[in-house]
């Protein structure tokens, strides 16, 4: 195993909930991460004072074939309902590995608090998906806390034909008071709302605040975007890499009651922003490679605020 991310100290492998496989990277500072192997899902973030800061539903059920409510699902390979796979495609309730020798990184990130997780086709999968593919996930804990999360996505396929999928980290932010909360870097950009059917829109308004139900799928949107926790005084900083749009989730409460994995008031209380590629799905030929990655970091709102204004900062990295 010459994976950097071995180090006891900061990545201990234990039973979570229902026995399942759970790995928590942990940083000096005190900041920490859990992650399942079933759905190759971070399930919690947690900042230095031990605050969490990813939501996961009290509902949530941690049992096979129902994907985890909450933390950081993978949606591969089909995001949604956008194609014939279910919901969200399946990589979400599947049982990933520990990759053992994961190929280098070209950025190396100094951090050893990181694990390398793999997902391959399994005989069962490509009866309804009929494609090869190796998914390796790296994520990793930061000296001050971030949390980044790249995948790796390689078309292994041997019958010589490409295969075409779309993907989100459907991340669920924790905050105290969905209608105190601001997302910044989306406005005035096109957006698809599912809410009536895919029809495509503009964003008008300075910023994004909510009042009922939203699902929306921003396009081309900056590689930063910012989500503002009022009562908390705390900023979400989201960076991202390879992945265009943006998904805004929040069911409200008509739909937090129909969903049985899901408490009828914790709607309050998260919101989903997800950096994806949904519009313009991603196309591999066989034995090319295809990397996204996100980053994602809290930081004091009063630190942030000047920082984040969107004329000086979203058109930059
Ligand atoms: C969002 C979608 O990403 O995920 C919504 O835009 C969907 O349409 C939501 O309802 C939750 O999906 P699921 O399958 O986890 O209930």
């Amino acid at each position: 195993m010459n994976s950097p991310c071995r180090e006891k100290l900061f990545v201990e492998h234990c039973k979570g909930v229902n026995g399942l496989e759970k790995v928590v990277l942990r940083e000096v500072r005190g900041c920490s991460a859990e992650i399942y192997l079933y759905g190759g899902q971070v399930t919690s973030w947690k900042n230095e004072y031990g605050e969490e800061l990813l939501f996961l539903s009290s509902k949530a059920t941690f049992t096979h074939p129902k994907p985890i409510r909450g933390g950081i699902p993978i949606c591969f390979p089909q995001f949604a309902n956008h194609g014939s796979l279910e919901k969200h495609g399946f990589a979400r309730s599947r049982v990933w590995s520990i990759d053992p020798d994961p190929p280098p990184f070209s950025a190396n990130s100094s951090s050893q608090a990181c694990v390398d997780l793999i997902l391959k086709h399994s005989e069962e999968e490509v009866k309804i998906w009929p494609h090869r593919y190796e998914f390796r996930l790296r994520i990793t804990l930061g000296p001050g806390g971030d949390l980044m999360l790249t995948s790796r996505i390689r078309n292994t396929n041997t019958d010589g034909k490409s295969f075409a999928f779309t993907f989100a980290y459907h991340t669920y932010f924790a905050v105290s008071d969905i209608s105190e909360v601001r997302v910044e870097g989306l406005e005035t950009l096109d957006y698809l709302d599912n809410l009536k059917d895919k029809e495509r829109f503009t964003e008008q308004g300075d910023a994004i605040t909510f009042e009922s139900e939203v699902d929306k799928v921003y396009l081309s949107t900056p590689t930063k975007i910012a989500i503002l926790d009022h009562e908390r005084k705390r900023t979400f900083v989201l960076r991202k890499d390879g992945l265009p749009d943006a998904v805004v989730w929040n069911p409200w409460d008509k739909k937090a009651k129909a969903m049985a994995d899901f408490g009828d008031d914790e709607y309050k209380h998260m919101l989903c922003v997800e950096a994806a590629c949904v519009e313009k799905p991603i196309i591999l030929k066989p034995g090319e490679e295809w990397r996204g990655r996100q980053e994602i970091s809290a930081v004091p709102s009063s630190y942030c605020s000047g920082q984040l204004d969107p004329k000086k900062v979203f058109q930059s990295d």
